[in-house]
C-alpha cells in the first residue's frame, strides 16, 4: 500500500434532486457520495422542481441541505426571466448565478436576451456567473461577461471549437475573469462509446468525438476545474421512452483522474489545482487544513454500480479498470468516510455561504 494525502475535493457542478425528485437523489444519498468520491464539498446546481429561483426556495434547500448533508454544501440560484433585481440581493448567500443559455434537463432555460442582460448587468461583479452554454451560446456569455466586467465560469466545455474558443479569449481579455470546467465524461467518454451503453450515455451537452476529447486534454492548461456534473436519473428513467439527459459522476471523478496520473497523462500539481485549489480560488472558498483526503496508489480496481452510494445505482464507468483507491477522507478534522464507509451522520455537513 502506498498512501499520499490531497486536499479533499471541490465538486463545483452537481444535481442533489433534493426538493422534488428525492427518488433519483437525496442530499444524504448525494453527500455520502460525494465522501466516497473523496469530494469534501459540494455546489448544488438550481433545476429541481421547483426550480431554486427565490429566496424562499433557497431557505427550504437550506433547511433540507443542513438536516441531510454529511459534506459541506453551497447552492446556485437560478436565473429566470424575471428574477434579475432579486438575484443580485440573494448573491450573498449563494456560490453564484445559474443561466441555462440552452435547453437541458429542468425548467430553467433563458431565451430572452433583454433578460440575459439584465442578468449580467445586475449580478455582483464578485460573484460568478456560471452558464450552461453549448456552441454559440459561448460567445454569447463570453461576450456580455465582457461588456459587463462580471466572473464568468463556463460549465462542462465539450467540444474542440469551444476551449479553443476561451483559450483565446483568456488570452485576450482575462484568464481569471473568464474560468471554466470539464467533466469526467467529456474527457474519458465519446461518442464512439454510444454504441455500448446506449441512452446511458445521453448526456448534455452531448459526449463529444475523439478530436474534442483530445482537445480537452491538450487544453489542460486552459481549464480551471474538473467537475462531475454528477446528474442522477434512475434506470427505468434513462431506459425509458424519454431518457432524460444526464450521468452520476461523484464516486467516478477521483479514480478516473488517479488512474491519469499513475498513467503520466496528468500530473499531481494539476490534479490539485483543477479539483480543489481553483475551485476553492473561484468560489471564494476557504481550504481547511484539517480536511483531507488519502488514496492508495498501488491499488487497482473495476469500477462496479454494486458498490455506489448514489441513489440511482449506476456508472457509466462500469467495468472500468482504475488504478488508485480513496481510503480515507477527514472533514474538518473528523474522519468521515474509511474504506468503504460513511462515517458521519447526515446533518455533519455545513453551508458555504
Ligand atoms: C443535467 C441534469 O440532469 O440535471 N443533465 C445533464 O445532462 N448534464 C442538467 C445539466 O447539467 O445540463
Ligand atoms: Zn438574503
Ligand atoms: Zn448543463
Ligand atoms: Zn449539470
Amino acid at each position: 500500500m502506498s498512501l499520499r494525502q490531497l486536499p479533499g475535493l471541490i465538486d463545483v457542478h452537481v444535481h442533489l434532486r433534493d426538493p422534488g425528485a428525492t427518488h433519483k437523489e437525496n442530499f444524504s444519498t448525494g453527500t455520502a457520495a460525494a465522501l466516497a468520491g473523496g469530494v469534501v464539498a459540494v455546489l448544488d446546481m438550481p433545476n429541481n422542481t421547483p426550480p431554486t429561483v427565490n429566496e424562499q426556495r433557497l431557505s427550504e434547500k437550506t433547511q433540507i441541505a443542513s438536516q441531510k448533508a454529511c459534506c459541506d454544501f453551497g447552492f446556485y440560484l437560478g436565473a429566470t426571466e424575471d428574477n434579475a433585481g432579486h438575484g443580485a440581493i440573494l448573491s450573498h448567500g449563494v456560490a453564484g448565478l445559474k443561466i441555462y443559455m440552452g435547453q437541458t434537463y429542468g425548467p430553467l432555460k433563458m431565451a430572452d436576451l433583454a433578460a440575459l442582460i439584465a442578468h449580467f448587468r445586475s449580478w455582483p461583479a464578485d460573484r460568478p456567473i456560471a452558464v450552461h452554454a453549448e456552441g454559440l451560446a459561448v460567445a454569447g456569455a463570453i461576450t456580455l461577461a465582457r461588456l459587463y466586467d462580471k466572473q464568468l465560469h463556463i460549465c462542462h466545455v465539450s467540444r474542440q471549437v469551444e476551449i479553443e474558443l476561451i483559450r483565446k479569449a483568456k488570452e485576450s481579455w482575462s484568464a481569471t475573469r473568464l474560468t471554466c470546467e470539464v467533466t469526467p465524461h467529456h474527457l474519458f467518454l465519446t461518442q464512439a462509446d454510444v454504441a455500448r451503453l446506449g441512452t446511458l450515455a445521453h448526456v448534455k451537452p452531448p459526449l463529444g468525438t475523439e478530436e474534442d476529447r483530445a482537445a480537452l486534454w491538450g487544453n489542460l492548461d486552459t481549464v480551471d476545474v474538473v467537475a462531475s456534473d454528477h446528474a442522477p436519473h434512475t434506470l427505468a428513467e434513462k431506459e425509458g421512452p424519454e431518457p432524460p439527459p444526464g450521468v452520476p459522476g461523484l464516486e467516478t471523478t477521483l479514480p478516473l483522474l488517479l488512474t491519469a496520473v499513475a498513467e503520466g497523462r496528468l500530473s499531481w500539481e494539476r490534479l490539485v489545482k483543477l479539483t480543489s485549489e481553483n475551485p476553492a480560488r473561484i468560489f471564494g472558498l476557504k481550504q481547511e487544513g484539517r480536511t483531507y483526503i488519502e488514496v492508495d496508489l498501488d491499488a487497482r480496481y473495476v469500477l462496479d454500480s454494486s458498490s455506489l452510494k448514489t441513489k440511482c445505482g449506476w456508472t457509466p464507468f462500469e467495468g472500468m479498470t482504475v488504478r488508485g483507491r480513496l481510503v480515507k477522507v477527514y472533514l474538518r478534522g473528523v474522519m468521515a468516510y474509511a474504506d468503504g464507509r460513511v462515517l458521519v451522520r447526515p446533518g455533519f455537513g455545513r453551508a458555504l455561504f
